[in-house]
């Protein structure tokens, strides 16, 4: 028998210590832009549900010599049971030989794309004198959305959260402010990361040169926005077919506000092929569902940490 390769094993704390979020931002704007020059391949999401809990999500994708898949779940009720909302494993192997080589903790991955995504966005579509973020949702995404958008020089920001206590430990933490919804909105951009079981920002709250990142409305049913406030801005997505079907554009799309030629990809501004912010008066929105392009992005800098030796990890041969 040839000989099976050793398998790094990277639990939560290790993808932490490997990746920094200025990396995950970097290595994150890179794979939008290699995705949208066609270099890197990904095939849409399946959903398998198991009801009445929640779902599971498969995720692949193939880029740089490396193939992924991602296998993670929500949950939504796991809290009141004392177990996180998303779990989950990703498995990263050679797409030369077919070998797995890494096998990543989902949640600390997923966690650091998002945030990184968000950093990426409002660098490329907020004013370019944006300083104070808002953040509406302060849980494990909303948290990391703020270490990132902290990483990449913005703050100080307002925590809010309908639980008082994930706000201020996340000011806390940053050295920012928790304070009301109302607050967070006023900021310069806006990054809404709640369950998405009910509206957040309403038409009302749009104010001139604000930039809205959605991330919570990461599948179907799921909304932050209004119908009117979505459809009134100027619309950014990371890609069109999933943020049309389970994003925060789905609301407005069926409703036939918002069609395809309104919405551009995040990846597409990156390649200077078609305009961000069109002024300085414009609300623009960017909508995140989550792609296994952004989990490549860092289990690849993960990869390469090991690699490297800068980060120690548990190995196996299967
Ligand atoms: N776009 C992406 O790539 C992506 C990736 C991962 C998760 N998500 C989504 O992000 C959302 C948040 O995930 P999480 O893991 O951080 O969940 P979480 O449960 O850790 O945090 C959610 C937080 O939102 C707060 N909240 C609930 N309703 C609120 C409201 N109306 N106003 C203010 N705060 C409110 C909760 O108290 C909680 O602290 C989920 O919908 C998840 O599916 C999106």
């Amino acid at each position: 028998m040839p000989a099976v390769a050793e398998l790094a094993v990277l639990d939560h704390d290790a993808v932490l210590a490997a990746v920094s979020p200025e990396v995950a931002i970097e290595r994150v704007r890179d794979a939008l832009l290699r995705h949208h020059h066609g270099e890197w391949v990904m095939p849409p999401k399946v959903y398998l549900d198991s009801p009445p809990y929640g779902d599971f999500r498969a995720m692949p994708v193939r880029g740089e010599g490396l193939a992924l898949l991602k296998w993670i779940t929500s949950f939504p009720e796991n809290p009141a049971r004392g177990l996180p909302t998303v779990t989950g494993v990703i498995c990263l192997s050679d797409a030369g030989t077919g070998e797995p080589l890494m096998l990543l903790d989902a949640r600390s991955v997923t966690a650091l794309r998002t945030g990184a995504v968000a950093a990426v966005a409002t660098q490329v579509l907020a004013r370019p004198q944006a300083q104070t973020i808002g953040i509406i949702g302060c849980g494990l995404h909303g948290a990391w959305t703020a270490r990132c958008l902290a990483a990449a020089g913005y703050g100080p920001g307002v925590c809010h959260d309908t639980r008082s206590e994930p706000a201020r430990r996340l000011a806390g933490e940053l050295d920012w402010d928790p304070g009301s919804l109302e607050q967070a909105l006023r900021c310069d951009a806006v990054c809404c990361v709640t369950p998405g079981n009910a509206p957040v920002v309403a038409v009302g709250d749009l104010h001139p040169g604000l930039h809205l990142n959605m991330l919570g409305a990461d599948g179907p049913g799921k909304a932050e926005a209004s119908v009117e406030a979505v459809s009134a801005c100027v619309l950014f997505c990371d890609e069109w077919e999933q943020a049309s079907h389970g994003g925060e554009l789905t609301g407005a799309v069926a409703a036939g506000l918002v069609d395809r030629d309104r919405v551009s990809e995040l990846g597409a501004v990156l390649a200077g092929e078609v305009r961000g912010r069109p002024d300085r008066e414009a609300v623009t929105l960017f909508d995140s569902t989550g792609l296994a392009i952004q989990d490549l992005a860092v289990a690849r800098a993960a990869l390469q940490a090991w690699r490297e030796g800068q980060v120690k990890a548990q190995t196996v041969r299967l």
